[in-house]
């Protein structure tokens, strides 16, 4: 198992839509305090789950969010057009979740690819282990919730969808998109969901530098979906 060489950051610096909050100690009209800490592999922040909606035209999800992962308080709009508009995922093979959060990518993907093995990959654990308890909820059998280093280097990937943690900074964003779309099957394709102000179109430009043909297929409110294929000539 493992991913022997690969460098993990061990960060996420995805924007809250809104930041977990506690009051300061000057009672009303004190400064409030940001407390969550998205980069943690295990957040301090305290727990407190709650639910959130995922309504799509073909299912409905109710998923477990909790204080310490991404879009706790509603399912990113980033995330949610990826959803509206991504094409169905192959029908089987492997399919990856990169930067899962608390699994609406990765379960909504095992819904529509019931015989699929989809692999959920986060390096927050708090996350991970709501990945995998949403799944279970919403019957979806064979997603697979892992540390990145718990994916077996010889799985390749008929799909990879992602909302990318591009608030790491682009060096490590480089390096996580240059390996894991490295390890797409011959054919495969990721879409990938970027906000314009989060450098969506250099990363087009960026990827296809690299050798991973990509194209911007869809755009709304600043979202960019892109597609990318695997890397030519390798
Ligand atoms: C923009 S959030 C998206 C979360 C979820 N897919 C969603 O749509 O709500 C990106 C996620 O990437 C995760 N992440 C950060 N660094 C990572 C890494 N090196 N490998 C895998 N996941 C990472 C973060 O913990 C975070 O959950």
């Amino acid at each position: 198992m493992g991913s022997a060489g690969a460098t993990w950051v061990h960060q996420d610096v995805c924007v809250p839509q809104r930041p977990d909050v506690t009051p300061g100690r000057g009672g009303a009209g004190s400064v409030l305090r940001a407390v969550g800490h998205y980069f943690d592999a295990d957040p301090t922040v305290a727990s407190a789950p709650r639910q959130v909606s995922l309504a799509l035209p073909d299912l409905t999800l109710a998923l477990t969010t909790d204080r310490g992962v991404f879009a706790r308080d509603a399912v990113d709009p980033g995330t949610r057009f990826l959803l509206l508009e991504a094409p169905p995922p192959p029908p089987r093979g492997h399919l990856l979740d990169l930067g899962c959060g608390y699994g609406p990518i990765a379960v909504t993907m095992a819904r529509r690819s019931p015989e699929a093995t989809v692999w959920a990959v986060d390096v927050n654990r708090r996350a991970l282990a709501l990945t995998a308890a949403n799944a279970r909820a919403a019957g979806a059998a064979d997603v697979r919730a892992r540390s990145p280093e718990d994916v077996p280097d010889d799985v390749r990937f008929a799909a990879i969808w992602a909302n990318p943690p591009v608030r790491v900074g682009k060096p490590a964003l480089h390096a996580l998109l240059s390996h894991w779309l490295g390890r797409l099957d011959d054919g495969g394709r990721a879409w990938l969901v970027v906000h314009k102000h989060l450098g969506a179109d250099s990363l087009v430009r960026w990827l296809s530098d690299e050798g991973f043909p990509a194209e911007r297929r869809r755009s709304r409110r600043g979202y960019r979906l892109l597609e990318v294929e695997g890397r030519v000539g390798r």
